[in-house]
């Protein structure tokens, strides 16, 4: 299995079916605090469903489209990044991540987003990349803040979660912005 060194004690992986019984146990330890702002907890409720939502995202990574990558802290998963849009023939896709309370507040996800940022933009020649976060969740739009992106704007009462209809920002970071930033 192959890896990227997030630092001594973290690393970012290609996230797959065959990891559905790490992945739910993760799950189990975050519902709550994942579940606040993001879908998949409570759409994988048993291990049978947590392993078929990472299995149909296999299948969207081998049309090389949406794609999920665990983060592991001392050998266990603690949380994620993932393209929730990848459109290599358009150029745009966007990023989301997650972490249960015990992978916080280390920069694990602001680094691991630095390493996809990289890989779209310079390995796959992404112009855009998109960050949707609800107008409530502060720790999400920091990280956004801090990877250099531009916030756009609001889309209003577009995403149903738990009954309640959420407001969601929009920030991007385009291609040039990013290679300024790097050789900056
Ligand atoms: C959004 C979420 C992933 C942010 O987690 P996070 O730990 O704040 O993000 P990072 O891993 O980038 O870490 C940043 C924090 O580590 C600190 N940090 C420590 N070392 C750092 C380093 N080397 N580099 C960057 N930040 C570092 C930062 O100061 C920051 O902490 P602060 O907010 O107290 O200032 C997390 O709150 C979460 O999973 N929430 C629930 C699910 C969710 O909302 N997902 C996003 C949906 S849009």
């Amino acid at each position: 299995m192959f890896s990227i060194d997030l630092a001594d004690d973290a690393q970012l992986f290609p996230l797959e079916a065959r990891h559905a019984e790490e992945f739910f146990a993760h799950i189990e330890r975050g519902r709550e605090f994942i579940g606040q702002y993001v879908g998949f907890p409570d759409r994988s409720p048993d291990l049978d469903a947590a392993r078929a939502f990472l299995a149909k995202y296999a299948v969207k990574a081998g049309e090389d489209g949406p794609r999920f990558f665990g983060i592991r802290l001392d050998g266990t998963l603690v949380g994620g990044v993932l393209f929730p849009a990848f459109d290599a023939d358009g150029g745009n896709c966007e990023i989301g991540c997650w972490l249960e309370p015990a992978g916080a507040g280390r920069g694990l996800v602001t680094k691991a987003c630095q390493v996809l940022i990289d890989y779209a933009i310079g390995e796959r020649g992404m112009h855009r990349v998109e960050w949707h976060a609800a107008t409530g969740n502060k720790k999400s739009l920091a990280v956004a803040e801090r990877l250099g992106m531009t916030r756009e704007g609001v889309m209003r009462q577009n995403y149903l979660h738990r009954g309640v209809r959420q407001d969601t920002e929009v920030w991007s970071l385009l291609a040039h912005e990013w290679s300024a930033a790097r050789s900056a």
